[in-house]
């Protein structure tokens, strides 16, 4: 039985979850207990992955609501209508490139937008609460649809004794959505149902969420996994280690390009060049049908010092650091350096992308068939 702990949880009126920058090293739970710190974990990337940041982007509106309250400036409509305002700004300026952070900060606007301001603190926390339990089960859904892509691959394997072999990009596990994930979940679901997977996990420099987060949590899971460098994939695939590759993403163009981590459109075209399939897993919030391809959605560009440097564990123990976290350079002083935190993978490359109404191809088309059923 796979046991995974929920990523963000909430206990009475308290929102809790855990410091992302800290793992593998250090399990740190923190409390969100204001807006403006639901914005820093976002921008310092306490909590990151785009499902996660939407959610905690949410309980941030809430949190900032339950402030105004407290403070009587949900008494006038006009002071209301301000500090609503500013909040959902705020938060809404932590990242670019993630559209499920403006999602979630409009899911809970458009719900407050029905209620009259001395409601919004209550209706603002209960419809968090629903995108919370929503989010939770889109994953499991999302795992379901993605076994029954992977059902052929899954009976080659199977037929030739041997585990399905899944590489995977980033994180986009449990710990970039409430819980279980999105490109994880179905190889969650296999691994709960007793079918053979191992992953591949790119380390996925800069910030190493493969080699950090990714393999933390396949290892409390117990999946069986291997951590690779960046540029190891393409040689696994022509050797054929590689049944089929599964990443996230962060955005999907009204086209069916995917946005998503830096590094995912290598892989895709390396899949392409040795006809492996490569999946997208992404809930619907995740499609932003304004924005027409991919080259219009806004690239985050993080700090230089996430290159110029690497984060890891002391482990000499002769070290008066010893077992402390630290970063060491990598890069010399005075080199230019660029950090590019997203890239984009054209939709042709893309074989489907799974959501939890099921699998559909990247095209502008069937996004569009999409996102009609998901308004009626
Ligand atoms: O910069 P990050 O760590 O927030 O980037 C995360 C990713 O790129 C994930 O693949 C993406 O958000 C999908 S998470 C289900």
């Amino acid at each position: 039985m796979v046991k995974l702990p929920y990523t963000l949880w909430i206990e009475g009126d308290r929102v809790l979850t855990w410091d992302q920058r800290l793992l593998p090293f250090r399990e740190e739970v923190i409390e969100l207990s204001t807006w403006q710190q639901a914005a820093h974990a976002i921008r310092s990337m306490q909590v990151r992955g785009a499902p996660l940041i939407g959610v905690t982007a949410a309980f941030g509106v809430a949190l900032g609501l339950r402030e105004l309250a407290g403070s009587g400036h949900l008494e006038s409509s006009t002071s209301a209508q301000t500090g609503l305002d500013e909040i959902c700004a705020s938060l809404m300026a932590t990242r670019p490139t993630a559209v499920n952070l403006a999602w979630g900060v409009n899911q809970v606007r458009n719900a407050v937008a029905q209620a009259r301001p001395a409601d919004w603190a209550r209706v603002a926390w209960a419809r968090a609460l629903d995108l919370h339990a929503a989010d939770a089960q889109c994953n499991a859904d999302i795992g379901k649809h993605g076994l029954i892509a992977w059902e052929a691959l899954i009976d080659r394997a199977k037929g030739e004794a041997r585990p399905l072999q899944i590489l995977t990009h980033c994180n986009a596990g449990a710990l970039a959505t409430v819980a279980w994930g999105t490109a994880l979940a179905p190889v969650y679901q296999a691994h709960q149902q007793g079918i053979a997977v191992h992953v591949w996990v790119d380390e996925t420099r800069p910030r190493n969420q493969g080699a950090s987060l990714t393999a933390w949590e396949l290892a409390r899971a117990g999946v069986p996994h291997t951590v690779i460098a960046d540029n190891a994939g393409g040689l696994l695939m022509m050797r054929g280690q590689v049944d089929l590759v599964i990443v996230g993403c962060d955005r999907v163009a009204a086209n069916g390009d995917v946005v998503n981590k830096i590094g995912t459109y290598l892989k895709a075209l390396a899949a392409q060049a040795h006809q492996i399939a490569f999946w997208v897993a992404c809930p619907i919030s995740t499609i932003d049908r304004d924005t027409p391809g991919g080259m219009q959605v806004e690239i985050e560009e993080r700090p230089a010092s996430e290159v110029e440097q690497m984060h890891g564990l002391v482990e000499d123990q002769g070290s008066a650091l010893y077992q402390q976290i630290v970063g060491v350079r990598v890069v010399p002083v005075g080199s230019a350096v660029l950090n590019p935190a997203f890239d984009i993978t054209p939709a042709a490359l893309v074989s489907g992308l799974i959501t939890e109404r099921g699998t559909i191809p990247a095209t502008g088309e069937a996004i569009r068939r999409v996102l009609a059923l998901e308004a009626a």
